[in-house]
């Protein structure tokens, strides 16, 4: 039998041995699975590790501090933190439909990535050689799912951040290719991980880029930003982040709603909650969230974020609506 302490053990001398004294590199995106494989490479070759964070601009508040504070401070790790949002920004300037955006999105990410490699490689001083391990936070259902493919996948082009070029001339590190999210969880726990990232629920790679309804822009992010990290705060207090599989906010930037805020009438943009249980995301109900944190939830956006006058409820499960919006 395992505990997550044999796992880090065993992996740690595969990884050690497998790599040498060649040096890796780990892309992290914020999520559990790359931190966790990130951790245990770390544990193993540390200093010939870089972990690279490309900051694409459409994370949610404190996501990237998380990446940039704790998850170093817990681990010690090399981490080289690429700020592109602009970048991504510019890319995505006009655009509105969703598959566009992820295409985007992905290829900027992928753009980034290899630049970010390609300097890591120049800095390591050698032609590059022996910079030769790529670092992937792949779990055991990802490999059934891509080696079964059971066709939902492909439903939107699903880009994950940390996601690679076809001409990658590394080989892969996967040390998570045998677990489950749970085990995973609990490795992370194990190599000490705070709980904020090793908890993490599900966020999407494209970030809150699809989660604008309509052009991307910085303000929209801005107001999208205020009002999910609303959201999160309280479902936080009210203790149901194990209730709930995740609760996506969604600006409906493109639509506006007449509203009384203060002292007179506005006219600004509603978003929708989007609180899901799940088991896989491959299926899900929404949430029967208790209707006081609903209206707390409710209340304090409207109060808080100017030009956000009216907070609705999404009732689909999935299918027939997808889990995010876009
Ligand atoms: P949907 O919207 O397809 O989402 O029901 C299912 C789950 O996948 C997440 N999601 C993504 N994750 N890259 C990701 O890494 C993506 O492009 C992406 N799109 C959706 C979504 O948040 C949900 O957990």
């Amino acid at each position: 039998t395992w505990t997550a302490g044999s796992i880090v053990e065993e992996q740690v001398a595969l990884i050690r041995e497998r790599v040498g004294s060649k040096r890796a590199i780990c892309g992290l995106s914020g999520g559990v699975d790359s931190a966790v494989a990130a951790a245990l490479v770390n544990e193993a070759v540390g200093s010939q590790l870089t972990c690279v964070y490309v900051d694409h601009g459409l994370m949610r508040t404190g996501e990237t501090e998380q990446v940039e504070k704790d998850f170093v401070a817990a681990t010690g790790a090399q981490l080289k933190v690429v700020d592109a949002s602009e970048r991504f920004l510019n890319a995505l300037a006009g655009v509105t439909d969703p598959e566009e955006k992820r295409k985007i999105i992905g290829r900027e990410f992928i753009r980034v990535f290899e630049q970010a490699q390609a300097e890591i490689i120049a800095e390591a001083g050698s032609d590059g050689e022996d910079v030769a391990f790529l670092v992937q936070g792949t779990l055991y259902p990802d490999v059934v799912e891509s080696g079964g493919g059971t066709g939902t996948a492909n439903i939107k082009s699903h880009h994950n951040v940390g996601g690679l070029p076809e001409d990658l001339e590394f080989e892969l590190v996967e040390p998570l290719r045998q677990l489950f999210k749970d085990e995973v969880r609990m490795v992370g726990q194990e190599l000490g991980l705070p709980d904020e990232i090793v908890q993490r629920q599900p966020f999407p790679g494209p970030g809150l880029g699809i989660r604008i309804i309509g052009e991307v822009t910085r303000e929209r992010l801005d107001l999208l930003r205020q009002a999910d990290a609303i959201a999160r705060e309280e479902l936080t207090a009210a203790g149901l982040d194990r209730d709930i599989w995740q609760c996506p906010v969604v600006l409906l930037a493109d639509v506006r709603s007449v509203g009384v805020q203060g002292d007179g009438r506005t006219y600004g943009h509603p978003v929708v909650l989007r609180p899901v249980s799940s088991e896989d995301a491959m299926t899900a109900d929404w949430s029967r969230l208790p209707y006081d944190v609903l209206a707390t939830i409710s209340n304090r956006i409207t109060n808080e974020v100017r030009d956000i006058n009216r907070v609705t409820l999404d009732v689909t499960s999935k299918p027939p609506g997808t889990i995010e919006w876009e």
